[in-house]
């Protein structure tokens, strides 16, 4: 029997979502959903899918076995709290949430109800992400104990006057911590393990006239395992320099992952295994890096596609997804205490995540 899939909100994202799960064998769009009707038809019709409704309930009335979630951040909890409650297994965009009391209600309510919970942060599924991942595990790099998140993007005004809901706090939750490196946040807690604590300042210094929320930030995360990181991140940079996560190991070993142009697959720009060099700048002056988002997006999609054909496993198999709410948790952690530490003046300690006999 394929399984019956719909998905909410159908904006810019929502085109790798569809082409993804067309390519994926046993899997049937029945309808999607969006606020705003009008866009719901015409996405429905560009993509051939049957049923185009307005809102969630509408959708879960189709008859589905899960959803995908493609709603602006702060709109991720209710949609998933609905899935939850009506059994629908559930694959939701980054970031989980934009507080992580609201993350810990959804992780909640998915334990409860015995769905599927996952959260999309394609990247991993990178080969040269899953190769820093396989060095760490068999002991080439070793437990990481500095890390470095470097977010050097360019967006113009208009990619925050396009829609409404970008750059404020009580509609996108936060700035380019929340929306774009949290990404690369992820990917540095997969590799370096646990944060607890946190030491980081925010800005406005690009985007001060048409946003209210961070364009720039910097910070240090420091680890369980002891490990520290850097995080740097803006979206005011006039020239697009992409994405790069670097970690040393305790061998000494230095693996990076760097995403340039912006939303193409990253690759291993430094590779210091022992027998193993690589230095492989993917820096190019003559490559054209001040992308639309459209085409950020459109070049993650076979990522997109490994990302939703691992959810549909877990859903068949019962297995957790690639990266579940719990994991997705971390990111949005360790941003909310970047925000209060920017607030404070001081470091910010975190608090594990809560476990199902404490909540
Ligand atoms: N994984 C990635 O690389 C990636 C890339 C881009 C965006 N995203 C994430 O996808 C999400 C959507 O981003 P976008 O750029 O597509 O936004 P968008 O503004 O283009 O689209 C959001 C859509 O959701 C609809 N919507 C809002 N509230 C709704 C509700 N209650 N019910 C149904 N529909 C509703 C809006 O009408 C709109 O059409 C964000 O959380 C973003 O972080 C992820």
């Amino acid at each position: 029997m394929a399984l019956r899939i719909g998905i909410v909100g159908c904006g810019r994202i929502t085109g790798n979502h569809a082409r993804a799960l067309q390519n994926i064998p046993g899997v049937e769009i029945v309808g999607c959903a969006d606020a705003d009707l009008d866009r719901a038809r015409v996405f429905a019709q560009q993509h051939g899918i049957m049923h185009a409704v307005s809102s969630v309930e509408e959708l879960f009335a189709l008859g589905l076995d899960a959803c995908t979630v493609c709603t602006p951040h702060p709109v991720h909890e209710q949609i998933v709290l609905a899935a939850a409650d009506a059994g629908i297994h559930v694959l939701c965009e980054k970031p989980i949430a934009v507080d992580v009391a609201a993350a810990d209600r959804m992780i909640d309510a998915a334990d409860r109800a015995g769905i599927t919970f996952g959260v999309l942060f394609q990247r991993r599924f990178w080969p040269a992400a899953q190769r820093i991942r396989a060095a760490i595990d068999d002991g080439r790099l070793g437990a990481p104990v500095l890390g470095e998140v470097s977010v050097l993007l360019h967006r113009p005004s208009s990619y925050y006057s396009a829609d409404a809901w970008r750059g404020r706090w009580d509609t996108d939750g936060g700035g380019v911590l929340m929306t774009q490196a949290v990404h690369q946040i992820d990917m540095l807690a997969w590799f370096m393990g646990d944060p607890v604590r946190v030491f980081g300042t925010i800005g406005t210094r690009f985007h001060g006239d048409h946003i209210e929320t961070e364009d720039t930030a910097s910070a240090v995360v420091t680890f369980a395992s002891g490990g520290t990181a850097t995080i740097t991140a803006t979206t005011g940079v006039d020239h697009n320099l992409g994405n790069r996560v670097t970690v040393i190991g305790r061998t000494g070993a230095v693996a990076s992952v760097h995403e340039f142009p912006e939303g193409r697959e990253g690759i291993n720009e430094i590779w210091t295994v022992p027998g193993e060099l690589e230095l492989d700048s993917p820096l190019d002056p003559r490559i054209d890096a001040n992308l639309d988002v459209g085409d950020v997006n459109a070049g993650l999609i076979d990522f997109h596609t490994l990302q939703v054909q691992d959810f549909a496993d877990a859903v068949r198999t019962g297995r957790n997804p690639a990266v579940t709410g719990r994991d997705a948790r971390t990111s949005l952690a360790v941003i909310e205490a970047i925000y209060r530490s920017a607030r404070t003046g001081g470091p910010v300690d975190l608090e594990p995540a809560p476990t199902l006999q404490e909540r």
